[in-house]
């Protein structure tokens, strides 16, 4: 790790599982390598030859629109060979195991294995077994690193700068993995952090992580730079968390009262894949006060530079 603020130019790891653990200057290379590659989303051929004959697999067992397409995008356009396997119509409907999935797609040497899993740790016991990089792209309630650094990198491009900000995180705390990488990342990097949900959605001990923890969406986004709303995720709830959809809305939605709370020139940030009308109407999710596509943009510079720090790349990464 380097001493006293210093610079690091490659990342000294083999895998991304969680930003638990990881360092600013870890952060920092991978959101600077992220800008080098940013340019090329607007060249005419946007392809670089810089993972020629690397290949990345996409092991997705849960469903994803961003994520996936984005590493996908990400992969190709550094010109390895992008390879996507979903659990379902392979042979886990045949009873096979994760672990023996895994085995057989590293028999066919992959470098890097992205992994999408419903288990929080499914990564990590990954890591451990293959010889080849993991990346985390979402486990269970657990992490979604590569979602944190998209994020962080919108944050810094549209406010130049993370330290000292406030940024509110509004919405179902207790099953984001959004949220738990962000807070992670964002006191990591100097912000300043807090989270607002309903009292049933908020994880036991959370303000223990350095935050300030509300339950009135109100008193978390007055004054704040930046707002962060999260999907309800009804999939994953297990006991009945609020009344209905309509007060939770009410209560913890954002909307043109409230927006008016946070700084002039606040930004809206969301993960996807957006409940219109429930976290979030319609009118602010399009409006200029909203990044959420940009986000998307953005994901995809962020994806190349993990997947290009991990095969081994350098700072100062050569373009043509
Ligand atoms: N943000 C995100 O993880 O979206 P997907 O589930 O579509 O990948």
């Amino acid at each position: 790790m380097p001493k006293g603020g210093a610079k690091l130019t490659r990342l000294l790891r083999k895998d991304l599982v969680g930003l638990k653990n990881v360092s600013k200057a870890e952060i920092e290379l991978i959101l600077d390598t992220a800008e080098v590659f940013k340019e090329i989303a607007k060249r005419e051929v946007k392809k670089v030859p810089a993972l020629r004959g690397k290949t990345v697999v996409n092991l997705f067992y849960e469903p994803s629109t961003r994520t996936r397409t984005s590493f996908e995008v990400a992969a190709k356009r550094l010109s390895a060979d992008a390879v996507n396997f979903t659990a379902s119509g392979s042979s886990v409907g045949k009873g096979e195991t994760f672990l023996d999935t895994v085995k057989n797609i590293e028999a066919m040497h992959p470098d890097i294995i992205v992994v999408r899993h419903s288990s929080a740790g499914a990564p990590h016991l990954l890591a451990k077994r293959v010889a080849c990089g993991v990346i985390n792209a979402g486990d269970g309630a657990h992490e979604h690193p590569t979602q944190a650094l998209l994020d962080m990198m919108q944050i810094r491009e549209s406010k130049g700068k993370i330290n000292g900000l406030k940024v509110a995180i509004i919405g179902d705390i207790l099953h984001s993995r959004v949220a738990r990488s962000n807070v992670y990342g964002l006191t990591q990097m100097g912000a300043s952090v807090r989270i607002a949900g309903p009292a049933t959605m908020l994880p036991r001990d959370i303000e223990q992580l350095g935050i300030d923890v509300y339950t009135s969406i109100d008193k978390a986004i007055k004054g704040v730079d930046v707002i962060m709303m999260l999907r309800i995720q009804l999939e994953r709830q297990t006991s009945n968390l609020f009344p209905s959809l309509r007060e939770y809305s009410r209560f913890f939605g954002l909307n043109k009262r409230n927006i008016k709370l946070a700084k002039p020139d606040a930004i809206i940030l969301h993960p996807g894949p957006i409940n219109r009308g429930v976290e979030i109407t319609p009118e602010l999710a399009d409006s200029p006060k909203s990044v959420i596509l940009n986000q998307v943009s953005l994901g995809v510079a962020v994806r190349m530079a993990l997947l290009y720090l991990l095969c081994g790349g350098t700072k100062d990464a050569h373009l043509d």
